[in-house]
């Protein structure tokens, strides 16, 4: 059995914020949510989360995640405190526990596997995930013989300038036999530089633990200021973007490309530079997306062709052009072979095969039909200050340019509008309507001036 327990306590001052650190946002998660996403591999029995600072808020944050357990340590007197604070939580409990900082967003969740089968396989006492980092300043370095027996953990503050020179460092990330945690937790001494309970002393209290060195030490950075968090978003990036690419995505100049790992991509996609996918988006094969677009919860069928557009929870079907400058929001549904195009608004409308709506248009809460051909500058008048109007247009109707169609209205099959008419009734089946002020000429007629 495993029990996974989050050092959550700390406020995380470097952060210079209101919001205590592990609730910082990392690609649309906060970081303790990332921690803990990175443990549901291993079937955790019992996950406790330890908060202190903004309790309420970390625990609120967290109302989505059934089964956590919230313990709280009032005052926050270093990390081997924090875990002190779960001894009568776990008082009977038998098998493993997880510990993991909370501002270690990064891990993989094979890491934590792979760590857990050393410490099982090797009976140990405690296993502790280390690293080689090339700038181990501030993390407590370890020290281990050639059988990866750990001989002590010292503080960075605490190092002798020799001492200081290892560069293994402690990630944070431990697995303990309860049973023998338990043990050494209550004798914890705070007689160190910073007058903290280190949990690190526990672990140099037990016997045997082993070492595991992360092959990929980004994996373990902690984040500790706004700096770090930037740099984090970007490794995140970069592995995401590193999947698709070996998947058979084409993503011209990835570095100005953001991609939400919920994003789902078929194979021959081709992604344009300043192309931002996010949320639970799915790109279906040969679609080309950018540049400078922004899909948002949507699903774009095969060979689409987006450019320059804003898509937000929208369907388009398959063989669709979507743009330049083409705004779609709020449930849109794009049959197939559609085209929309520039500065066009489309908001809560459902279009048929193969209907164009090509230049300069609003259409919102409307049902349009198949081979329906929307002219430049087609409003629909869906709002009276009060409430939405929906609108329906029947197959193969055509609107000339300019029209207006105040809501609600129904114009049926095979319609024609003509040009710069503004339509405030219904329209039956297959009519020409021209609902406009005829031209008058007045010949010879000139202004009279005025004296
Ligand atoms: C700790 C380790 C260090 C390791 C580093 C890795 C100790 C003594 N040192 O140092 O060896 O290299 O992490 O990042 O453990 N927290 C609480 N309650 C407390 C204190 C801390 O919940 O009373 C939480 C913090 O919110 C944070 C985590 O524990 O999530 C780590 O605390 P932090 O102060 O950042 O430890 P480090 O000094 O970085
Ligand atoms: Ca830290």
């Amino acid at each position: 059995m495993i029990a996974v327990a989050i050092l959550a306590a700390g406020k995380g001052t470097r952060m210079k914020s209101n919001l205590p650190k592990v609730l910082h946002q990392l690609g649309g998660k906060s970081m303790v949510e990332r921690v803990l996403n990175s443990t549901i591999d291993l079937s955790p029995s019992r996950q406790i989360v330890i908060v202190g600072y903004c309790a309420d808020q970390v625990q609120t944050a967290l109302q989505a995640w059934s089964g956590l357990e919230f313990v709280e340590q009032t005052e926050q007197l270093g990390t081997g405190h924090a875990i002190q604070q779960i001894l009568p939580v776990l008082k009977e409990f038998e098998g493993d526990l997880l510990v993991l900082n909370g501002d270690l967003p990064l891990l993989r969740p094979q890491t934590l596997k792979k760590m857990l089968v050393t410490h099982q396989t090797h009976e140990n006492a405690a296993t502790i995930l280390t690293a080689h980092i090339p700038n181990p300043k501030g993390y407590g370095r370890v020290f281990c013989d050639a059988r990866m027996h750990l001989q002590e953990i010292i503080e960075d503050r605490d190092c002798s300038p020799a001492q200081s020179q290892n560069q293994r460092i402690n990630a944070g990330v431990y697995c303990f036999r309860w049973s023998a945690l338990e043990q050494v937790l209550p004798h914890l001494k705070a007689d160190n530089d910073q007058q903290e309970y280190y949990l690190t002393d526990a672990v140099n209290y037990l016997e045997p633990v082993m070492v595991l060195d992360v092959e990929d030490y980004q994996e373990i950075l902690g984040i500790n200021d706004r700096k770090q968090l930037a740099t984090a978003y970007n490794i995140l990036q970069n592995r995401i973007k590193d999947d698709w690419l070996t998947a058979g995505v084409t993503l011209i100049d990835p570095d100005s490309i953001t991609i939400d790992e919920t994003v789902e991509l078929a194979s021959d996609i081709v992604i344009e530079p300043q192309t931002h996918l996010r949320g639970n988006t799915k790109i279906d094969t040969g679609s080309h997306i950018g540049p400078g677009t922004l899909i948002e919860n949507s699903h774009i069928g095969a060979n689409v062709r987006v450019l320059y557009s804003v898509i937000k929870d929208s369907q388009i079907g398959d063989n669709g052009q979507i743009g330049p400058y083409t705004h779609l929001r709020g449930e849109v549904q794009i049959g197939s072979q559609c085209r929309v195009g520039n500065f066009v608004e489309i908001k809560k409308t459902t279009l048929g095969d193969r209907t164009k709506v090509a230049h300069l248009s609003y259409l919102g809460n409307a049902t349009l039909g198949a081979q329906v051909n929307i002219g430049a500058g087609t409003i629909t008048a869906n709002y009276d200050g009060f409430n939405k109007h929906p609108t329906y247009i029947g197959d193969r109707t055509k609107t000339g340019a300019n029209s207006v169609l105040v809501a609600p209205i129904t114009l049926g099959t095979d319609v024609t509008v003509a040009a710069g008419s503004t339509l405030t009734q219904d329209v039956g089946d297959d009519a020409l309507v021209i609902a406009r002020q005829h031209q008058s000429v007045l010949p010879g007629w000139r202004p009279s001036t005025s004296k």
